[in-house]
């Protein structure tokens, strides 16, 4: 990326905040060929045509960027026509009646993930339809930490929406894992995945593309394992928040860690929302007898993500 709208672009693309946009990139008054360029950077961005954010983040930008622009006579045609470009606000392929849009993530020139999402953070009985900040961040700390995914095999509990299994097997990104299974409990999640899988991997051979397949905590022990390679690394972002479910996480970790033994680490990434919520969980951990070891701080300038970094990301490594 070289352009002076980089930063809005990465942003619009993957709906981070209006109010807290690059806007100081945006040099008043904007001439006539700037406007143009940075709608062609954002809303007009062939990403953006093709699988188009949501219709009330458009608008939200484009209410920002014409109050910015309050001052000035003359406003570009392309910032009206952006208002009725196309509408990705329609429903599930799977049949829901939620509405759906797409986010666009930049991570490094030529490398990007774009993901079908729902609009809304809590959807057809699960919160795994949209991406949380949790999984942002620990996509952040893996691309940082590269080694710890080299040539391992990686199932990820509560996978929602598909990013970190996209990123791992990301061709652009040559992180040279192993198999990727991507899970969760909820159906809808899976057939998202699957769909943001078939989106992003449109020109890869089936056996480099992670997989989706359901799987509830609960039922960890039925599940075919012996069709998938031997776990190496379970992962596992924003699923601590609803203490009924600790004792099916933590007896589906127990299952595979004793299948697996010390070969297996865990990396759990949750957002502090609630303290008590989260200490709950570690005193368990401890019961359990897992040693948590609290990885680095994911830092904010290294960010491959644009996340507004509101709420702290803990992350950890669970062994035994
Ligand atoms: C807050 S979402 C996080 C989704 C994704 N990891 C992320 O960070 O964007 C929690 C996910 O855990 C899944 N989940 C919750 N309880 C579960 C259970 N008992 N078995 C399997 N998945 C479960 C939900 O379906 C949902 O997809």
């Amino acid at each position: 990326m070289s352009g002076k709208y980089d930063k809005l672009q990465q942003q619009f693309l993957c709906c981070y905040p209006v109010n807290k946009m690059a806007w100081s990139s945006v040099k008043l008054p904007l001439n006539w060929e700037d406007q143009q360029e940075l709608i062609a950077a954002t809303c007009g961005h062939p990403m953006n045509r093709r699988y188009p954010v949501r219709r009330s983040y458009l608008e939200a930008f484009l209410k920002q960027l014409m109050h910015l622009l309050r001052d000035q006579e003359d406003v570009h045609d392309d910032i009206y026509s952006s208002l009725c470009g196309p509408v990705a606000d329609n429903k599930a392929s799977t049949g829901s009646t939620s509405t759906y849009a797409y986010k666009h993530y930049l991570l490094e020139p030529g490398a990007h993930i774009t993901l079908r999402e729902s609009t809304s953070f809590v959807a057809e009985g699960t919160t795994g339809l949209c991406t949380w900040e949790a999984a942002l961040a620990l996509g952040d700390y893996l691309l940082q930490h590269r080694d710890l995914v080299r040539g391992k095999n990686i199932v990820e509990l509560g996978a929602g929406a598909g990013l970190l299994g996209i990123l791992l097997k990301l061709p652009a990104l040559q992180l040279q894992v192993g198999q990727v299974l991507l899970t969760d409990g909820s159906e809808p999640c899976v057939q998202l995945m699957r769909e943001n899988i078939s989106l992003n991997f449109q020109d890869t051979p089936k056996e480099q593309m992670p997989k989706a397949e359901q799987l509830n905590w609960d039922a960890v022990g039925t599940f075919p394992w012996e069709s998938h390679a031997e776990t190496d690394l379970l992962m596992a972002a924003d699923v601590i928040y609803d203490d009924s479910q600790f004792d099916a996480l933590l007896g589906a970790m127990d299952y595979l860690y004793a299948r697996r033994g010390c070969g297996l680490e865990t990396l759990l990434a949750s957002t502090v929302r609630n303290v008590d919520t989260l200490h709950k969980f570690m005193t368990q951990l401890g019961d359990y007898g897992y040693k948590v070891t609290p990885c680095a701080n994911v830092s904010a300038c290294a960010s491959h993500f644009c996340r507004d970094h509101t709420a702290a990301v803990q992350i950890i490594s669970i062994r035994r």
